[in-house]
Parts: structure tokens; C-alpha cells; sequence
């Protein structure tokens, strides 16, 4: 099969480079940016690849929602198999392209989007398809989890393990999608999509590690506890629960043991039971591999991550709760009804009887827009 690359950027060189040493896959020409054409084997306008009948599949590393999408349809109405590493285009535009994709027999596959390296998606598609999946989960960032790595065992401050993190590659100059947890936000959207055939699209909840600091994750030792950005569906009703929140953990949790940059990607099924899988979520070749696996699925047979009944909907984060453990100003924590309550100065640490994940989220929200300075986490 041969395969042509949209993007040369970190996933798209690492994606070329593999397909050179793959069986069955053969590289195809690499899409760049007009003027940035400095190879025979790069183009730049995706016309030509289009347009070359030895060309089956089109691997897409550009990133973002457009031109993403709108070259995505055209690859597959040109008659070629589409595969993405790419989670922002699938959130938005997923079903469509699926659509397209099982309407004329070719392959839509994403599982290098959620979970890098790790055969996620894959897993769920085959588990959902034998099985029924109760829950999806895990940990599914690997700039938070490798903050969170360094803070909790080498007691660094926020800041520097966010630095040595962008000096390592696994950050971003712009790290807000990955500590504010959107990007685990989108990882657990496609999980949900394809395990219980429903796209939650809005109603999430998302908290990030950002407002985390030392003096925080001293108090978790103190408590035995350890920190982790954990992401979450279910099903609930007719809609999906779908929610990424940091999550204070008991030390005999797997989740502790996942160290530096790894993934920890989890499902629970009715007759399979629990399932985990542990691997490098992010970084150019385990995404590059985990687009590399998809074409070989593809070859295979693969075609369709998505089932023709999965249809976005608004999650529900109302029926789920927790304890949480909050950090705020003393004055604001008469608003719970606190099991424990700490104080130190103006700063109280309180941990809350049960409360829905909905609630929690907004009662914070409301708190910061009002200028309040809070962290909280769920208790697992
Ligand atoms: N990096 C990871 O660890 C990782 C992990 C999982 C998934 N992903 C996903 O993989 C995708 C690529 O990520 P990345 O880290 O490789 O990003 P990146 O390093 O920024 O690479 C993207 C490349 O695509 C090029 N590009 C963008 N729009 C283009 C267009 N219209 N025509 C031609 N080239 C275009 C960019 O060129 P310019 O530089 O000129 O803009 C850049 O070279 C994203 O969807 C990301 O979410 C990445």
C-alpha cells in the first residue's frame, strides 16, 4: 500500500520515516506548505496526490479542524483510504468522515489520536463489537502526567516541571491544551464515541493541573495520595458521562506506578472485565507507530473505528459523584458540608461529602470568576 503524508512536521517526519521500514507500505510523496518544497518527493498542493492513481492511502499530521477536514473528504471521494493522527479534526468532523469513508469502502481509522502508541481505540472498537463496554478511563496526557511524575517524586514546583518538560519535547511552547486538559478532554470524546457509539460534543467538564503547586502536593504525601490528570466515560441514559479532572489516588491504584510520560488507557467491559494498557501516549514515533498500526489494519481489512449508529450528544456529568478535596480561601469553604477541614492562615483544605462532577465544576467556576484562587481534585 502506498502512502502519501500530509504535514512534516514532528508526527508527519516520524510517519515518513517508518513507512520506509514497514512491511506491506511504501512511501508516497509528503504534503508541505507552498515554497517549503525542498525534495522531489514533497509536494505542495494535495492535486497531485489526488491525482496519482498509485497512491492508496493519505496519512494526515497537519493538525486543526481546516483544511484537515475538508482534504480528508476529498482524499476519500478520490477513492483513498484516510488515516489521522489527528483528535481536534475527529472530535468536530469525525462522523462525517466515517460516512464517507463507509459509503465508499475505505478506511477511516484514528487510533494514533487517543493514546499515541497505545492500540486504544482499536481495542474498544473490537471490545464494543463482542462485547458491551461499561466504562472507558485512564490517564491519556503525557505532559501532565510527567508534571505531575516530577512534582510528586522530585518535589518540583509547577513552573520548572513544566519547563524541564518543554525541554524535553513532551510540551508544547503553548502547553494550554495539555495542563488546562483539553487534549485528554478530546482522547476521552473519541473513546466514548466509539465504545458506547456516542460523541459527547458539549456538556463536558475539563479541569486542568494548572493551579496545581508544591505546597498542594505535599499535603497529598502528608495524606499518602498521589495526583493524576484521569479522564472518564460512561454511559447515562441515552448520553454519555465525559470529564477530565485531576484525581487524588490511594497508593495500591496502577495509576500511581505510571510514571515520567506514560499513558495508562483503560476500559472495563461486562464480560471481559478490566483491561489496561500501558505505553507512551505521545511523541513522534509512538504516534507515528500508532498511525503506522492503522495503515496496517487497513491492509488487513480495517476500515471503520466508528459504527454507522454513533451520533454526537450532550454529556451528562450530573449523575456521577464524588468526594473532592478543594484548596480555597477559608472564607468560601462554608459553602460544602466538609468530612475533614484544615486550615492553614486564609487558606482552607477541605474534602467534601459526595457531590456530581457537574456541580463540583460549575460551584469552581463560579468561585474564579468571582477572583477566587482554587484547586481541586476528585477523591478516588
Ligand atoms: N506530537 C505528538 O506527540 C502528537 C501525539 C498525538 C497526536 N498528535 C497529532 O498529530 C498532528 C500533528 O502534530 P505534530 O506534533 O506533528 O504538529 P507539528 O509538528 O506542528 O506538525 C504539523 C505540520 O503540518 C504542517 N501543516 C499544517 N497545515 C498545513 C497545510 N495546510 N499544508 C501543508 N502542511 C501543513 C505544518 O507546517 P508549518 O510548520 O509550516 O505550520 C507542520 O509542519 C496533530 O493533529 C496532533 O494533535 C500529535
Amino acid at each position: 500500500m502506498k502512502v502519501a503524508v500530509l504535514g512534516f512536521g514532528v508526527v508527519g517526519v516520524g510517519i515518513w520515516e517508518m513507512l520506509g521500514q514497514a512491511e506491506n507500505l511504501e512511501q508516497g510523496p509528503v504534503l508541505v506548505r507552498p515554497g517549503k518544497k525542498d525534495a522531489p518527493w514533497k509536494v505542495e498542493t494535495l492535486d497531485e496526490i489526488l491525482a496519482d492513481p498509485s497512491i492508496d492511502a493519505v496519512a494526515e499530521a497537519m493538525g486543526g479542524v481546516e483544511p484537515a477536514f475538508s482534504y480528508g473528504m476529498r482524499v476519500l471521494r478520490a477513492g483513498k483510504h484516510f488515516i489521522t493522527a489527528n483528535k481536534a479534526l475527529v472530535a468536530a468532523r469525525g462522523i462525517e468522515l466515517s460516512a464517507l469513508a463507509r459509503e465508499r469502502g475505505l478506511a477511516f481509522l484514528f487510533g494514533a489520536a487517543c493514546g499515541g502508541a497505545l492500540p486504544y481505540l482499536q481495542q474498544l472498537c473490537l471490545a464494543h463489537r463482542g462485547d458491551r463496554v461499561l466504562r472507558v478511563s485512564g490517564i491519556l496526557n503525557s505532559t501532565t502526567n510527567y508534571i505531575l511524575d516530577a512534582m510528586q517524586r522530585r518535589n518540583m514546583e509547577y513552573c520548572d516541571a513544566l519547563k524541564d518538560a518543554q525541554a524535553l519535547g513532551y510540551a508544547e511552547c503553548d502547553p494550554t491544551a495539555d495542563v488546562s486538559g483539553l487534549d485528554a478532554l478530546r482522547k476521552i470524546m473519541l473513546a466514548c464515541a466509539v465504545a458506547f457509539d456516542r460523541l459527547p460534543a458539549d456538556g463536558l467538564c475539563c479541569e486542568g493541573i494548572d493551579r496545581l503547586t508544591a505546597a498542594d502536593v505535599t499535603d497529598f504525601k502528608r495524606r499518602g495520595l498521589t495526583c493524576r490528570l484521569l479522564v472518564s466515560g460512561e454511559p447515562v441514559g441515552d448520553t454519555v458521562s465525559a470529564y477530565a479532572e485531576p484525581v487524588l489516588l490511594p497508593p495500591d491504584r496502577e495509576e500511581c506506578a505510571v510514571l515520567d510520560n506514560f499513558n495508562l488507557a483503560r476500559f472495563d467491559a461486562e464480560r471481559m472485565g478490566r483491561m489496561a494498557l500501558l505505553g507512551q501516549g505521545a511523541g513522534r514515533y509512538p504516534t507515528a507507530g500508532g498511525v503506522i498500526r492503522d495503515l496496517q489494519w487497513a491492509v488487513l481489512g480495517g476500515r471503520q473505528m466508528l459504527s454507522p449508529a454513533c451520533v454526537k450528544v450532550t454529556a451528562d456529568n450530573s449523575r456521577v459523584r464524588h468526594r473532592y478535596y478543594l484548596r480555597l480561601p477559608r472564607a468560601l469553604a462554608d459553602r460544602f458540608t466538609p468530612e475533614e477541614y484544615v486550615l492553614c492562615g486564609d487558606t482552607a483544605r477541605i474534602v467534601t461529602e459526595p457531590v456530581s462532577v457537574a456541580e463540583m465544576h460549575a460551584a469552581v467556576r463560579e468561585m474564579r470568576e468571582a477572583g477566587a484562587d482554587v484547586f481541586f481534585a476528585a477523591m478516588a
